[in-house]
Formats: C-alpha cells, structure tokens, sequence
C-alpha cells in the first residue's frame, strides 16, 4: 500500500533541481551558518536572550553535544524506498514527529515584530503544530487564528493569581488550541551572564506581554491600563509573572484548569513524571529548558529514557539541543513521542520570515528521513534503543 506522507528527503531533489536553472538556495543548511547568520541580522539584545544560557552555558552546549554519544546503527536491505513520519498524539494525526517548541520572544526574532504570526503560518503551511508561548506580541486569539488546519498548543506560565491563569487557559480553549503544556522550570528565572551584562529583559520593556495586557483578570491589577503606562503594567507583570510557591499539592488544581489534553514541561526525573502521571496529566514534556534556566550539567537527552519509561505509555514529547535530523531520529529512538524544535526555528524566522521557519522544518525532517533511509528504519516505530549504538 502506498503511504500517503511525502518522502520528506525529497526536499533536496527540490534543492539540486532549482539549481539546474542556477537558483541557489539563500537560507543555510546548518545550525552553524544559520546561527552566525542570525546573529548577524538580529539586534544584539535579542541575539543576546535567544542564544544564552544559564551560568557558563555548560548545560546548553551540552544538550546538543550529548547526542554524539549515540550513534545509528545501519541496517541494509531492509526496505525503506518509503518513509512514514506520521504519528498520533492525544488522538490528532500529525503529519511530522516534530512541534515548535514555545519561545517568548519569538515575536521579536521577525523583522516585522510579529513572529508568533509568522511561526503560526509557518505551522499551517508545514503540518508542524506551534505550542505559541504565554509570551507573544500578539494576542493568543490572533495566533491561533493562524493554524489553519494545523493543531495548536498554549503554553502556560504559571502566574500568581490563579484567576489570571484560569482566565488564559480559558480563553486558549475559546480559541481553539488543541493541548496545554505548563511549564515547571520557570518558577524563578535562571541566572543568564548574557542578559545580566546587557542590562537586558525584554519584558521589562513592556515586550511580549499581550497576552496579560489583553486579558479582562490581569487588567484589573493595574492603576492604569498598558496604553497608558506600558512601564508601571510591566512592573506589574513581573510581580506576576510567576507562582514560586507551586507545588505537587497543586497538581489537582493544574489538572482542573482544562480538559484538553494536559501536558507537563520541564520534567527530567522518572518520579516526577510518574507523579504527574498518576495525578491524571496526560503528557510529560521531557526538556531542561534550553539549558537557559539551570547550569546543572546533565543533557537532557541523557534523562529521556527514564522519563520515557516512568511515563509508562503516556506521550512524551522531548527538547533541548535538537539542530539537526539525526537528533530528532535519535530523540525518537530514545522514545520521545515528539520532538520539539527551539533555537534553529527561531533563526529561519530571523533569516527569512515564515519562509525561513518552513525552510528550516523542511531541511531537519529531510535530514531525518534520509537517515531512516540509507540506515533502514522506514517508520517511527522501527526507531528504538536497538536502533542507537552507546560509544563509549
Ligand atoms: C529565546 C527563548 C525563549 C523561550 N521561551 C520559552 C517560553 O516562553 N516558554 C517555555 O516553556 N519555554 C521557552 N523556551 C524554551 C524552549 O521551549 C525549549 O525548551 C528550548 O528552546 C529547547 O532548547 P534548544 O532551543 O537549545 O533546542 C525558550 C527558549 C528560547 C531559546
């Protein structure tokens, strides 16, 4: 039977054949270029709080250098002429194992200032849905007004006041997104040397706040509405921004805010995503933030199989040092659900708007397939720990 997904390593046929007429492709083909390139075109401050970490950036090197552990073991013959990508999860057929991870100032990183808009469009045109973080330019009713047919996901920052929070989740369902990712490893900002030394938190200035500037409970808290005193509303904001006191007793509560599938970020130990699971979340999303937020030193995709196997079944969707497709084909065979895509998203938009962001999605999953290809692991589930060889 013929599968029905494209093979996505046809993207370089694609590539070769333009080039015949003597057009060559503008945007890079590596993590490597496409970083300089975008350091180059954004405004240093944004360069400074999309590529640093936290402390000396030990933890966020090492997310991706982690990967070179592992290695794909080749299998011939086995018949992998076609690929299937596809994967189901919380029930929606999706045409990639890949999202867009939530990035805060991802409006910030087009040159139009309306990234949240571009990634969506982005997600429309490539099947690969956004989790749109709580911190956009635009309002979560206008991003989600861009997905097209493709699912969504609102990520959650936890704020103080649960009614601000109740308030988000709701308007997130009214708006059609399909999933809710709260994230943990946010509670207090981690310490990130880059920022610091500029003096530079883009929030501060009033950034990517329309989502609380728009909502009916955050309006109440302010002695006079954004348009009037974007300073003093920021302020407010960041008095807000976050619950430190969350806990395990809240899961409950957590729980409560959505019957739409429930997903927790930044959970790298197995019994916290046996407790999450067992509290009725539906998902774990196994991530140490970038290594934006603890120095810590452990890669993420060294903690992955353990959560994988406490989470028992239940989806896990993995990042953290994902820049290329052997990366995701790896994060797979290791048992992510999904893989999530950060850093190098935000570069394509930099680079080339939503163009850039497809570009940047068509490239990794061409890389991914063609390695299922000539290594001989033609679907997701042929990807397993059997897959990977641990060099020592
Ligand atoms: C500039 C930037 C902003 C981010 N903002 C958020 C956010 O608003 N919410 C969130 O849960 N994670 C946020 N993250 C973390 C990403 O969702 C993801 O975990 C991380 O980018 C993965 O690491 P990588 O980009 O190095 O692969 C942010 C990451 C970056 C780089």
């Amino acid at each position: 039977m013929e599968h029905e997904t494209p093979n996505y390593g046809d993207y370089q046929l694609e590539v070769y054949l333009r080039g015949l007429t003597g057009v060559r492709e503008d945007l890079p083909f590596t993590f490597a270029e496409l970083e300089a390139r975008a350091h180059a075109t954004l405004p240093p401050d944004i360069v400074s709080y999309v590529a640093g970490g936290a402390g000396n950036e030990y933890t966020q090197n090492a997310n991706v250098t982690a990967f070179d552990r592992w290695g794909v073991i080749p299998r011939m013959l086995v018949g992998a002429a076609r690929r299937d990508l596809s994967i189901n999860l919380f029930g929606m057929a999706l045409p990639t194992p890949l999202l867009l991870a939530p990035i805060g100032v991802i409006g910030l990183c087009a040159q139009d200032g309306h990234g949240d808009l571009a990634t969506a469009r982005a997600a429309a045109t490539s099947g690969v849905p956004m989790i749109a973080s709580t911190l956009t330019v635009d309002p979560l009713e206008e991003v989600a007004a861009q997905f097209g047919e493709t699912p969504g996901f609102f990520q959650l920052y936890n704020p103080k006041d649960r009614a601000v929070a109740e308030s988000f989740v709701s308007r997130a369902e009214a708006a059609g997104f399909k999933g809710i990712v709260v994230t943990l490893d946010t509670l207090q900002l981690g310490w990130r040397p880059r920022d610091l030394k500029l003096g530079n938190f883009p929030q501060l200035k009033g950034h990517c706040l329309a989502n609380y500037f728009s909502d009916p409970v955050f309006r109440t808290k302010l002695a006079k509405p954004p348009e009037e005193d974007v300073r003093a509303a920021a302020l407010v904001w960041a008095s807000e921004l976050s619950d430190p006191t969350l806990n395990w007793n809240d899961l409950a509560w957590l729980r409560s805010l959505t019957k739409l599938p429930l997903l927790l970020k930044g959970i790298c130990h197995p019994e916290d995503a046996k407790r999450a699971i067992d509290g009725g979340i539906d998902g774990i999303y196994c991530s140490n933030h970038g290594g934006r937020q603890a120095n810590g030193g452990i890669p993420a995709i060294d903690l992955l199989p353990t959560v994988v196997e406490a989470a028992g079944g239940a989806p896990v969707v993995f990042d953290s040092g994902v820049r290329g497709g052997e990366h995701i084909v790896k994060a797979l065979a290791l048992g992510a659900s999904a893989v999530a895509i950060g850093r190098p998203y935000a570069y394509g938009l930099a680079l080339g708007g939503e163009d850039g962001i497809v570009h940047v999605l068509r490239s990794l999953l061409a890389e991914a397939d063609l390695l299922m290809a000539i290594d001989g692991y033609p679907t997701i589930a042929d990807l397993n720990p059997d897959a990977l060889h641990a060099r020592a």
